[in-house]
């Protein structure tokens, strides 16, 4: 069996399809509607998305990287589990070849609208199909949780953090999936937030960390200082 057989017949579909189905069979009842939606949040990391947005009183829960809406709903059920705070579910859905190589377009804006109709999630997301930097021009509510899923270059997650940073809420929680590989970009941004004292670590799942705003200064991160990465700064003092 290789891979283009798998990519490529109706028994390759079918196995594709048993491998998202069977660890979501793990997922217990009030996680139930996640069952069969693409992604790759694990029970666990799910499970932390949903007790955060079950906490959150005031203010709202902001996703950047809906995908198909697998964190989304997550985040929903927590939400409606806990406050009610509103979730903003934000992806442009347009042609994206993402840092780990994941191909991503309009297909998954189709899906994502199955799977919040299919959920009854709809009632609790806002979708917003547009980028961090052109919906937060205009953004008013402070945002108390902050779930990062989006473009995994450091450029990229350090943009959307920038532009969400202003926005958080004192003690806003702030989550980044894919924070634990040293060659994409939040690992590396998560580290220049923690050096800069304006967040601390409160634990990590799976391949998910949570960071806490001290509510202090907001962080001061090199992406962006106009001098943004090491070998620019060389060359300026050449
Ligand atoms: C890894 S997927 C998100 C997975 C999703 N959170 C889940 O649990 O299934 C990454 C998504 O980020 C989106 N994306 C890429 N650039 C983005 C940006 N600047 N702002 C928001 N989303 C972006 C892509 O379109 C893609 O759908």
């Amino acid at each position: 069996m290789n891979l283009a057989w798998i990519a490529n017949t109706n028994a390759g579909a079918f196995l594709r399809r048993l491998r998202i189905r069977i660890p979501d069979l793990r997922l217990g009842a009030e996680l139930g509607a996640m069952r069969g939606v693409e992604g790759w949040l694990a029970k666990e990391e799910a499970e932390l998305l949903f007790a955060l947005a079950s906490g959150v009183e005031t203010g709202c829960i902001v996703e950047v990287g809906s995908y198909r809406g697998r964190s989304t709903i997550a985040l929903a059920l927590g939400s409606r589990s806990g406050h009610g705070a509103p979730v903003f579910a934000l992806d442009p859905h347009e042609p994206f070849t993402g840092a780990l190589g994941g191909d991503f377009g309009p297909e998954d804006r189709a899906a994502f609208y199955r799977n919040m109709l299919r959920s009854g999630c709809y009632l609790d997301v806002r979708l917003i199909n547009l980028d961090s930097e052109t919906v937060t021009r205009g953004w008013s509510k402070p945002v108390s949780l902050l779930w990062i899923d989006g473009d995994h270059s450091y450029q990229g997650v350090s943009r959307d953090f920038n532009c969400w940073q202003t926005h958080l809420a004192p003690d806003a929680q702030v989550v980044f999936d894919d924070s634990l590989d040293p060659r994409i970009g939040p690992a590396r941004l998560i580290k220049e937030l923690l050096e800069s004292d304006a967040f601390e670590l409160v634990r990590t799942v799976g391949k998910v960390t949570l960071l806490r705003s001290l509510g202090g200064r907001p962080a001061v991160i090199s992406s962006a200082h106009p001098l943004a990465s090491p070998r620019d700064v060389r060359q300026a003092r050449a």
